[in-house]
């Protein structure tokens, strides 16, 4: 791409990952942006260039190993180097456990968990250079978890099991990279104001849940930490009484 730092954002097309690309691109990133369906990632994908940033917008179906191998090869091609990778894209599932079909478990870790760590696994060595071009602060992978991986929701075993193995994944990369400048963040919050939580929005008030841009300033924030302050997790949660629900 250009001189300009770079981050690959996935699930940018809307909710949590858009606010981010949007917070990285006024910020002066390029950006290589990817989302399931076509249309929306291309409108994404004007809007963030309306910044005056340089974006290339991607269909891909996190679900299929041959479009996570088709981005790897776009981000190869594109950059010389990674600054920020967010993980964004996330599907969700509900039900009990004795009703949620194996089928459906393997898709929410296909695309929640396999996915995230091919990616790591292959944009590593580009990671690793965005961190030698930038030693003060070095590369920064920014994990969107959720808190039903940390404390159990009744319903959520299957997302809240893939989101405690991205927790995982970020911890060994911080075990295995940090020392070399790469270092990982897994963001974990409560309910979202997003497409995502549509489904509770009768049992819970989309105006006490947390915004996307509560959780776009954090994941800011940690981009702008030197190299020296390696912040695991950040597990934000919604007011009230049990602090530890959804
Ligand atoms: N909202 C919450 O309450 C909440 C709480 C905790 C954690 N999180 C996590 O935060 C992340 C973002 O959540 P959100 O609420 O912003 O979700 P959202 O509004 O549902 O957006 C999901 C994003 O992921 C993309 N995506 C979904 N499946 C994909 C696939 N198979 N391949 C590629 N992209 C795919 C979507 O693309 P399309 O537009 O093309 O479908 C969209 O860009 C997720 O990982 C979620 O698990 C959310």
């Amino acid at each position: 791409m250009t001189g300009r730092p770079t981050a690959l954002v996935t699930g940018a097309s809307r909710g949590i990952g858009f606010a981010i690309a949007h917070r990285l691109a006024e910020a002066g990133y390029d950006l290589i942006v990817c989302a399931r369906r076509a249309g929306t990632v291309a409108d994404a994908g004007r809007r963030l260039a309306s910044t005056g940033a340089r974006v290339h917008a991607e269909q891909v179906d996190l679900a299929a190993e041959e479009d996570v191998r088709r981005l790897i090869e776009v981000c190869q091609e594109r950059c010389d180097r990674l600054d920020v990778l967010v993980l964004g894209a996330g599907i969700g599932t509900a039900g009990p456990i004795e009703e949620v079909p194996l089928r459906r478990f393997d898709k929410v870790f296909a695309v929640n968990v396999r996915a995230p760590y091919a990616l790591v696994q292959a944009l590593l060595p580009l990671l690793r250079k965005g961190a030698a071009a930038n030693p003060g602060r070095g590369a920064k992978i920014v994990a969107l978890a959720s808190i039903t991986g940390i404390y159990p929701s009744p319903g959520l075993a299957a997302y809240g099991a893939s989101k405690a193995a991205l927790g995982a994944l970020c911890r060994s990369v911080n075990a295995e990279a940090s020392a070399s400048g790469v270092s990982a963040t897994v963001i974990s919050p409560g309910y979202v104001d997003t497409d995502m939580t549509e489904g509770v929005r009768d049992e819970v008030d989309p105006a006490t849940m947390i915004s996307t841009s509560d959780i776009a300033e954090l994941a800011m924030s940690v981009t702008r930490l030197s190299v020296n302050a390696v912040v695991p997790e950040l597990v934000v949660t919604r007011p009230g009484g049990q602090l530890h629900r959804a």
